[in-house]
């Protein structure tokens, strides 16, 4: 079996890479807007083609578009109109949020489309044989690409899950949140720490310590909820109100006081207290929404 891919990015190289690695198909072209990165991508990688244009893409038995979401119709309408692909064809783009549709007119021409999202972050560039190894991956589309993506992505190691394509927008509303606003957590969490007077790169390995804490802790625990700590889970107002003060940064308190809100239904307090905390938090929203 043999692949081609367009996108030499994060994805792009390490799915080809790990697809590489397991002996499960020889990369073909390797189409990217940028001619350098492609031929630094099949440099790193040892196969493939480096092109920049869609029109030289040649033969192949699945396609890979993983390109950011925004191209991907375009993409695909090309791929239609100048009838680059032949019928028979797997094509596969990887959104988290758009399903196989989008690949439609692909279809019309008998390609066999998917959607195929690896629940995970990968990172710039780094190149890891067992990325997928354990990674959950969301798929959905024809039956033909179905079976064909099915054994190439066990073999990886891979957990493959079905999704309904209407669903894929809240499917990766909670990807998004989970991995992307984590690490805006960490982020602002690190600041507030330097602002306490702690240096840049302590503070760095203290929130991925306390972080990484809270992981273990849901990981071993049967529901998220029960893994809460902390002020919010024990009703303590004046801590919260301690808090509220010291933030100086109206985005920041209004990230604290949305997040606090969300939590005290995770809680075990009783109705009054969760309503005199939701008072003083909703306080906190309102004075950030006009004051500075
Ligand atoms: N990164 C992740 O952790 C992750 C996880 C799951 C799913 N995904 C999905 O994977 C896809 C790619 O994401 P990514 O994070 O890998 O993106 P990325 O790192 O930004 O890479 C995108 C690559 O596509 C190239 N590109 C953009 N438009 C193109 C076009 N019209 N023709 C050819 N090449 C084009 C870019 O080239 P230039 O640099 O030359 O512009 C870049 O090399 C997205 O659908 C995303 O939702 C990503």
């Amino acid at each position: 079996m043999n692949f081609s891919l367009i996108g030499a990015g994060r994805l792009g190289k390490s799915l080809a890479f790990s697809l590489l690695h397991d002996d499960l198909g020889e990369l073909r072209d390797l189409c990217n807007t940028t001619l350098a990165s492609a031929h630094t991508a099949t440099k790193r990688l040892g196969a493939g083609r480096p092109i920049s244009s869609l029109t030289k893409l040649k033969d192949t038995d699945i396609l890979w578009i993983t390109v950011p979401d925004e191209h991907i119709a375009a993409i695909a309408n090309t791929l239609a109109e100048q009838h680059i692909l032949k019928p028979g064809t797997v094509v596969v783009h990887c959104s988290g949020v758009l399903s196989s549709a989008v690949l439609n007119p692909l279809t019309q021409l008998g390609c066999h489309t998917a959607s195929l999202h690896p629940f995970k972050a990968f990172s710039l560039n780094q190149l890891d044989p067992n990325a997928f190894q354990g990674c959950y991956c969301a798929l959905e589309g024809a039956p033909n690409a179905i079976n064909t993506l099915s054994p190439l992505f066990k073999q990886l190691g891979a957990v493959l899950i079905t999704i309904e394509p209407e669903k894929k927008a809240v499917y990766h509303a909670a990807a998004v949140i989970a991995s992307n606003y984590l690490v805006t957590m960490a982020a602002i969490s690190t600041k507030l720490l330097v602002e306490a007077g702690i240096d840049a790169a302590v503070a760095k390995r203290m929130i991925h310590q306390i972080m990484q804490s809270n992981l273990n802790n849901i990981e071993q625990a049967i529901t998220p909820e029960s893994a809460l700590t902390g002020p919010i889970a024990r009703g303590d107002t004046h801590t919260i109100k301690r808090h509220i003060k010291a933030l100086n940064e109206a985005s920041i308190r209004q990230l604290y006081a949305t997040a606090a809100l969300a939590t005290l239904p995770l809680t075990q307090l009783e109705a009054a207290q969760q309503q005199e905390m939701r008072k003083l938090l909703r306080a906190c929203q309102e004075i950030n929404v006009t004051g500075p």
